[in-house]
């Protein structure tokens, strides 16, 4: 189903969500290391990507041609636990033995934020576009970490930026959109009846990125995809 802006699969539950995610991840990287012999991807954070990084552990992807980013990371220690850096090590670098080299994380450890921007752009530096960036939806309509009415929204340059967000009482890093926008395949994965309100609201609400953020995510030459469970898709209209 597309509803103009964006390719929506609605998969029956969580368990079928995940493995859709991971067959469609395991085809783009199998085209994107033949054609480019590399597969850049972003990682999101949060919950939801937890079991998708599972799957791929076992999946047959050529790893040693993988470069691994992150769309955004919270102001913590990489061994922190909210770490989105740790949840990946956990569950996908760890188990496969990838390269720390192939591992771009946000370095928080640095605690001077705009060394830590500063690093992540010259890791960006190495790559001319994703292959694909995962993203999650929090219920507030925030993708990444671009959180309703933060300044990062209004970056239209940068790459990555560090970004005060008042609603958490804390400071986050962060793609922008020119990062997301630059791929070829953007990906939401959104699981859970908790999101229903979000889903519906950024894709049958008047676009307000300040209000929305997630409606600012629209590919300039690449897919979108929204890979959602049933309970998250079911205050979408069936169209
Ligand atoms: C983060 C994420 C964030 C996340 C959403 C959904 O650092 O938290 O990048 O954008 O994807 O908040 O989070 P859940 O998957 O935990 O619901």
């Amino acid at each position: 189903m597309t509803d103009g802006m964006s390719h929506i699969e609605v998969l029956e539950d969580a368990a079928r969500l995940t493995e859709r995610a991971a067959e469609l991840i395991e085809a783009i990287a199998a085209d994107s290391i033949k054609q480019r012999g590399v597969f850049p991807i972003a990682l999101s954070g949060g919950s939801t990507p937890r079991s998708l990084y599972e799957r791929l552990a076992s999946s047959p992807i050529d790893w040693q041609f993988v470069e691994f980013y992150f769309g955004d990371e919270r102001n913590v220690p990489p061994n922190g636990e909210r770490s989105n850096f740790r949840m990946a090590d956990e569950t996908l670098f760890r188990p496969l033995n990838i390269d720390p080299s192939r591992i771009h994380r946000w370095m928080t450890e640095f605690n001077d934020q705009a060394k830590v921007v500063e690093n992540y752009r010259q890791a960006l530096s190495k790559i001319e576009r994703f292959d694909v960036v995962l993203l999650g939806l929090g219920d507030d309509c925030h993708t990444a970490s671009l959180f309703p009415n933060t300044a990062a929204l209004n970056e239209d340059e940068k790459l990555a930026v560090v970004n005060d967000v008042p609603q958490l009482g804390e400071l986050r890093y962060t793609f922008t959109y020119p990062a997301i926008n630059s791929a070829r395949n953007v990906m939401f994965l959104v699981s859970g009846a908790a999101k229903a309100e979000a889903v519906a609201e950024v894709h049958q609400q008047e676009i307000d990125i300040r209000q929305r953020p997630a409606q600012g995510v629209s590919p300039a030459d690449g897919k979108l995809y929204w890979l959602l469970d049933s309970s998250a898709a079911k205050l979408l209209r069936k169209t």
